[in-house]
């Protein structure tokens, strides 16, 4: 004779055996193994059993739960598989995937994140200051006076306010000074404008990093050990480093910079990258004007400053024949720098 509980499983997992989807499935285990289910309904009416029935039902009881729920556990692996074979169906895995498009860098980002790492290397932080500046920061500060070539409306943006975008980076120098009392170790790499005519080697905007040093003692040894160990890092061992004397109103006395390089695919050629020289007094006691103090008494602090063209040192290092490619945007351009 057949015990209703084994009744009851037989049933049990003949319904689940023949359940069409997951949905009828869940409905049957709640029938027979929720908590008011059928499995637990017979749970209950163990407590009534006389003593000596307890342990056969008792036993008979756990292989029925066990068996109902290794049948519902193994038909919803059976749906599991069968939505992952449809889902799969249509596809054929041996097909090439799908690429992603890879990003890159702008060459002269590129140039911008290695230049800065150099000299973060060496102590320098980073400074920044606005590109619409005023006409004192650009000229009057950095000792240029009003009759300036740099300061006609010729080769100057000018706003109607009188403010101006910053012709040159050297901004920052008067900026981080205003904030600070020396010692003083920054660079700040940004664009400055110039109203030039445009061509393959000007543009009428431009990237620099500046670069402001202000300590006791420092010489132009110094700027010049600074900008050599620079250049050559960026260049390579071999690259000649060659300082020129220059004119600048804010530096005294001043230089320009070239390198040449075998390593460079420009050749054997003298490339122009940097105006440095040692910090003017007067840009010091400019400062000091407009700090109402004395903290960069010229008598007690020296420094050096530096210009480094950005676009051109781009230009020598990644072999880009013309300044302007780097504004238009083109990929063709774009993806040789990946
Ligand atoms: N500001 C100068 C330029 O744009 C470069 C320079 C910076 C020169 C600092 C001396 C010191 O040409």
């Amino acid at each position: 004779m057949t015990h209703p509980l084994e009744q009851l499983r037989d049933d049990a997992l003949a319904q689940i055996a023949s359940s069409p989807d997951e949905h009828v499935l869940e409905i049957l285990r709640v029938k027979f193994l929720g908590r008011s289910g059928s499995v637990s309904e017979w749970s209950d009416k163990m407590k009534s059993l006389p003593k000596e029935e307890k342990p056969v039902v008792g036993k008979l009881l756990n292989e029925v739960r066990m068996a109902i729920t290794a049948a519902i556990e193994g038909r919803a692996e059976n749906f599991r598989a069968e939505k992952e074979a449809a889902a799969v169906a249509n596809i054929d895995l041996s097909l090439p995937g799908t690429p992603h498009e890879r990003g890159a860098l702008h060459p002269l980002t590129q140039m911008l994140d290695r230049s800065i790492a150099i000299f973060r290397r060496m102590g320098f932080a980073l400074a920044e200051g606005p590109d619409i500046e005023t006409e004192w920061h650009c000229f009057d500060a950095l000792n240029t006076p009003a009759d300036h070539p740099a300061r006609n409306e010729q080769d100057t943006f000018y706003l109607a306010d009188g403010r101006l975008l910053r012709t040159h980076t050297s901004t920052v120098q008067i900026r981080t000074m205003e904030l600070a009392p020396p010692p003083i170790r920054v660079i700040a790499p940004g664009a400055a404008y110039r109203r030039d005519e445009i061509d393959a080697t000007h543009t009428t905007q431009f990237h620099q990093i500046e670069g402001l040093y202000v300590d006791e003692n420092v010489s132009v040894a110094d700027l010049k050990g600074t900008l050599e160990f620079f250049l050559r890092e960026l260049f390579g061992a071999d690259t000649a480093v060659r300082f020129r004397p220059h004119y600048f109103p804010f530096t005294e006395p001043s230089f320009e910079i070239d390198v040449k390089s075998s390593a460079l695919k420009g050749g054997e050629q003298w490339v122009e990258v940097c105006g440095c020289g040692m910090v003017h007094p007067a840009v010091f006691e400019a400062v000091n004007q407009s700090r109402h103090d004395k903290a960069y008494d010229p008598e007690k602090w020296t420094g050096f400053a530096f210009g480094l063209g950005m676009d051109r040192l781009a230009m020598i290092l990644f072999d880009i024949p013309d300044i302007r490619l780097f504004a238009q945007n083109d990929l063709r351009f774009l993806g040789q720098f990946p």
